[in-house]
């Protein structure tokens, strides 16, 4: 139908018009908030790379956890960074690692919140890679593998309901379904980072986490950006392999795979606005250039818009709270 008679500005005309045709919503309960927990500390320490954003003590995590909660976000996602670190990344499946008791923690001190834990190696070797060296330079696959499977056991055990593998290592996801299911931990759900791009995006986190590779970089396991059949070749992988959800990282840079990757699984999605996106929008925000709460949630409802059920963000207490301002 042409102009006159169609009118799209119709539509448009007033916010109760424009909220009745809204196609995208977003709610709280879709989001997860990254916590990063560190051992050894007195109290949280802010994270220069990431304003307002902290490294936790467990108690102030379990706090954290318990804001969260209050305003109904949906879950958690547990980083550890250890003490000390060595070539294994033996702290990631140490029972009383941090990841570990902070999961028992909130799983305790918390109700209605998913408790999950990012699933990697990086933040406990001591060379900062995803997985074990093989002495020339590289990350060796098989190998890995067996110590992830030990660190989901682990993780499990300590009350992680969610975890995040996000290694990038070939045949994850069976080999840690397969140890999950031994140990009697069937219900686990496992998010695998199919769609993890070796992305520039993740700057600020490393500072975070202390897990910048001491050489190289991750480009031999994680994906090339500028790839996109092979991020649906590595979801519809992991799907076979036994994935609960597919998360594609970053998620604003990657809307395309986050649409993709959903058309091609019919499996629900998680996207990751991560370190860099979020203190892009911090920064613009100090400088005065950008309205801080506006962006942050245009950035949300675009990351849902593109076909993402669930958003992990660093933002997720605060879009919670603007949300529902009466919580
Ligand atoms: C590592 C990991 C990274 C992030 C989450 N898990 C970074 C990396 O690959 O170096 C980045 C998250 C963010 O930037 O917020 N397994
Ligand atoms: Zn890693």
């Amino acid at each position: 139908m042409a102009f006159p008679r169609s009118r799209s500005r119709r539509l448009r005309r007033t916010p109760a018009l424009r909220a009745m045709v809204r196609e995208t919503q977003l709610r709280p309960d879709q989001l997860v908030l990254p916590i990063f927990v560190g051992e050894g500390q007195n109290g949280p320490q802010p994270i220069a790379a990431m304003p307002g954003v902290s490294r936790h003590t467990v108690d102030s995590a379990v706090e954290l956890a318990r804001d969260a909660a209050s305003v109904d976000v949906g879950g958690v996602m547990l980083f550890g960074i250890p003490l000390d670190k060595d070539p294994e990344g033996s702290g990631a499946w140490a029972d009383d690692g941090v990841v570990q008791q902070a999961s028992r923690a909130i799983r305790e001190r918390v109700d209605g919140l998913t408790v999950g834990a990012d699933l990697c190696l990086c933040e406990y070797t001591d060379h900062g890679h995803c997985g074990l060296l093989d002495g020339h330079g590289g990350v060796r696959n098989d190998a890995t593998l067996a110590l992830l499977a030990r660190t989901a056991v682990s993780q499990a055990e300590a009350g992680a309901e969610v975890l995040y593998p996000s290694d990038m290592m070939d045949g994850r996801i069976g080999v840690i379904r397969d140890a999950l299911d031994a140990a009697g931990h069937e219900d686990t759900v496992l998010v695998a980072h199919s769609g993890k791009l070796a992305s520039a995006y993740y700057g600020p986190f490393r500072e975070a986490a202390g897990s910048t590779p001491a050489f190289g970089d991750r480009r031999s396991y994680q994906l090339d950006p500028a790839n996109g059949d092979e991020a649906i070749r590595e979801a519809l992988q992991d799907v076979d392999e036994g994935a609960d959800l597919i998360m594609v990282k970053p998620a604003g840079p990657a809307l395309d795979l986050i649409r993709r990757t959903k058309e091609a699984t019919r499996m629900p999605i998680a996207a990751y606005q991560v370190s860099g996106e979020y203190s892009m929008i911090k920064a613009g925000a100090a400088a005065g250039y950008v309205d801080e709460a506006a962006v942050m949630r245009e950035s949300l409802t675009a990351i849902r818009r593109a076909g993402a059920d669930v958003i992990a963000t660093y933002f997720a207490i605060d879009a919670a709270r603007a949300l529902n301002p009466a919580a």
